[in-house]
This record gives C-alpha cells, sequence and structure tokens, in this order.
C-alpha cells in the first residue's frame, strides 16, 4: 500500500484490489467508460465492454492479482483503477527467460470528477515499481499516446513489436511499450495478438 498527495492536495491510496472491492472496481470501470464514450461518440455501451474485459481477465491464467490496482480517497471510496496482466508475443525473444516477463496495462480509468489530478500517474507508477520487483521487464500498453507518452510509453513499432491482424488502430502511434528494465526492449521482438481474449478480439 502506498500513500500519495496528488494535485488538489487530498491523500490516496494505492494498493492491490481486496476481495470487498472486486465489485466496485467493477463498477467504477464500467461507469468512467460509460461516462467518457458518452460524449466521445455516443455509445456509452463501451463501459460495459471494459466491464466485460476486467472480469475477463480475472478468470484466465495471465491474471495477476498483485498488479490488480485500486485507488481509494480518503473516505475508502473507489476513484481509480489500473490493471496490469500478463502478456505473451508471437515471435522472437533473445532471451528464452524473458518470454513471460511481459505485461499489457488495461484498461486504466479515474473518476470522471478526479481526472487531471494524478491519479493514473500515481498508479501507473505504482504499477511499474512493484511489476519491476515481480521480475516482469516491460509493458505494452494500446491507448490514446496523449495519456501514455508523458509516462514514458514509446510506439512498439519502433521496437520491432508490432499490432497482429486483430488490432484495429486509429493509429501505429497507439500501441505503446515501456522498458522497465533496461535494454528490455531489444531483446524482444514480434505479433502482439489479442484472440486470447474474447473481450479483445471482437
Ligand atoms: C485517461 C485517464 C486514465 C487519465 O487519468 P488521470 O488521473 O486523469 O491522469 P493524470 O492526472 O495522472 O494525468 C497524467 C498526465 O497524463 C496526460 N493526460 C492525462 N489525461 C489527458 C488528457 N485528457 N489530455 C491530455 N493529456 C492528458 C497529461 O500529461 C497529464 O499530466 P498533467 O495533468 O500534469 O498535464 C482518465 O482520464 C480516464 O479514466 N479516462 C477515461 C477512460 C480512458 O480513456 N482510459 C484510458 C484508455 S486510453
Amino acid at each position: 500500500m502506498s500513500s500519495i498527495t496528488i494535485k488538489d492536495g487530498s491523500i490516496i491510496s494505492i494498493s492491490q484490489v481486496v476481495n470487498e472491492y472486486l465489485d466496485k472496481t467493477l463498477d467504477l470501470v464500467e461507469n468512467v467508460f460509460a461516462e467518457y464514450h458518452l460524449l466521445k461518440d455516443n455509445n456509452p455501451a463501451e463501459g460495459k465492454v471494459v466491464r466485460a474485459l476486467v472480469e475477463e481477465i480475472r478468470s484466465k491464467k495471465y491474471y495477476v492479482p498483485e498488479l490488480d490496482l485500486m485507488a481509494l480517497n480518503e473516505k475508502e471510496e473507489i476513484i481509480g483503477y489500473a490493471l496490469f496482466s500478463k502478456f505473451h508475443i508471437e515471435g522472437r525473444y533473445i532471451n528464452k527467460n524473458e518470454e513471460d516477463r511481459l505485461l499489457m496495462l488495461t484498461p486504466v480509468a479515474v473518476k470522471t470528477n478526479m481526472q487531471r489530478k494524478g491519479i493514473s500517474k500515481a498508479l501507473i507508477e505504482y504499477g511499474f515499481e512493484k511489476a519491476r520487483k515481480m521480475g516482469y521487464t516491460a509493458v505494452l500498453v494500446e491507448g490514446d499516446p496523449k495519456n501514455y507518452n508523458p509516462r514514458g510509453f514509446v510506439t512498439s513499432s519502433d521496437y520491432g513489436i508490432v499490432p497482429g491482424e486483430n488490432i484495429h488502430l486509429p493509429r501505429i502511434e497507439c500501441l505503446m511499450i515501456y522498458e522497465l528494465v533496461s535494454g528490455a526492449l531489444e531483446r524482444m521482438y514480434g505479433v502482439v495478438d489479442y484472440s486470447f481474449y474474447k473481450t479483445l478480439s471482437e
């Protein structure tokens, strides 16, 4: 657990999701993405899709409970969420031991009225630190570069990690990777395939 003072001066705590928050984190994710997509493309149903994605990741072998993270406010209400799970790319790993050292970050959600205060930054940095200690070497993410470039993510295809046929990106820059351990990206390359996850392939 980690306590952090955010931009509005309040203190938040970041920790692994514990049992009593499993459903509350799903509700947060659904609401945040519904609100975001209502404004973006009049498609609030996207909230349910992202909720289903979290449920699917939690049910599968790539789930890492220690990296299922939530942010709580001082009243212990849930205000943020980030999920890192194991990920495998079809490709070449110069070092065989690196095969299971890659993570995917999805989704990240911060309560709509609490955004731009540094909550996702705190969640992601907490996750990086913990993941590094657990031996992971890199983190893949699909999203808007403006949210992730400030966190140090770079375009993955520049490093030979390219989207597969079932990934439809608005722009190639939307698939990004972050190196947790210096030099890791020089040792892995290949094609990213989401077909393991039903929710991501639909
Ligand atoms: C994207 C999201 C997770 C960011 O969370 P957040 O807590 O508001 O982000 P932070 O306050 O930690 O922002 C960190 C930095 O990221 C960048 N950033 C975040 N949101 C941004 C935005 N809407 N536009 C431009 N830059 C943004 C900025 O550099 C920001 O630093 P700054 O506020 O000092 O300029 C949150 O807005 C959210 O839940 N959005 C809806 C769901 C979603 O889009 N999830 C991510 C899928 S790509």
